[in-house]
């Protein structure tokens, strides 16, 4: 069965004043996002983090925000335009079972996304190939879609891929990993 993905409208109900209260992104961010890096934000949506990933690198970095839907895509871009962050974020539509990001990364993060991703192995795979060596890539999971067995099962996959673990961050309502590229 193919996931199902958030519309793009839901992105209101997650992207607001109210999810800070819950989750704060530069903190979240801000142990692995250093000035100057390239960052990815996979399934970026209305760029909740993607906006504070751009805040992190400074004007020196860049930050690649792929999502599947060109709504989510647009909205970003005026946040960030209105952030004063635009001139650094790259947006980029992708498909369901590629994302198609051909330069290497420092960073990458997906959020609440990779459950809606149908072909899971060959998304870490491709963010496997995007990672410099050293790179971390932080996946996130809400509690509420993803059990615990399913979030282990993803972290074998990533394992397969070549994307040791590393660290197990907690944040709130949610099953979070730091993986780093060997
Ligand atoms: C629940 S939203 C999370 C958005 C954002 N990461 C956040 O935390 O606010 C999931 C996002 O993943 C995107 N998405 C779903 N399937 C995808 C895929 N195969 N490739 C890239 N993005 C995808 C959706 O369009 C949506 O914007």
């Amino acid at each position: 069965m193919r996931p199902h993905v958030c519309p793009w409208w839901g992105g209101y109900f997650i992207d607001n004043r109210l999810r800070r209260l819950l989750h704060k992104p530069e903190e979240i961010l801000g142990p692995y996002v250093r000035s100057g890096m390239t960052a990815m934000d996979v399934g970026c949506g209305m760029g909740f983090f993607a906006i504070a990933m751009a805040r992190l690198v400074g004007p020196a970095g860049r930050v690649i925000a792929v999502d599947l839907q060109q709504k989510m895509l647009d909205v970003l871009r005026k946040r960030a335009a209105k952030a004063g962050v635009g001139d650094r974020i790259d947006t980029r539509r992708c498909q369901a079972n590629a994302l198609e990001v051909a330069e290497p990364v420092d960073f990458a993060l997906a959020f609440y996304s990779a459950h809606e991703v149908p072909d899971l192995p060959r998304l870490l795979g491709e963010i496997h190939e995007c990672l410099r060596p050293g790179g971390r890539f932080l996946v996130v999971e809400p509690v509420g879609h993803v059990s615990a067995a399913d979030f282990q099962n993803l972290l074998a996959m990533a394992e397969d891929v070549g994307l040791a673990q590393d660290d197990r961050p907690r944040i709130r309502l949610s099953r979070a990993a730091v993986l780093v590229k060997e």
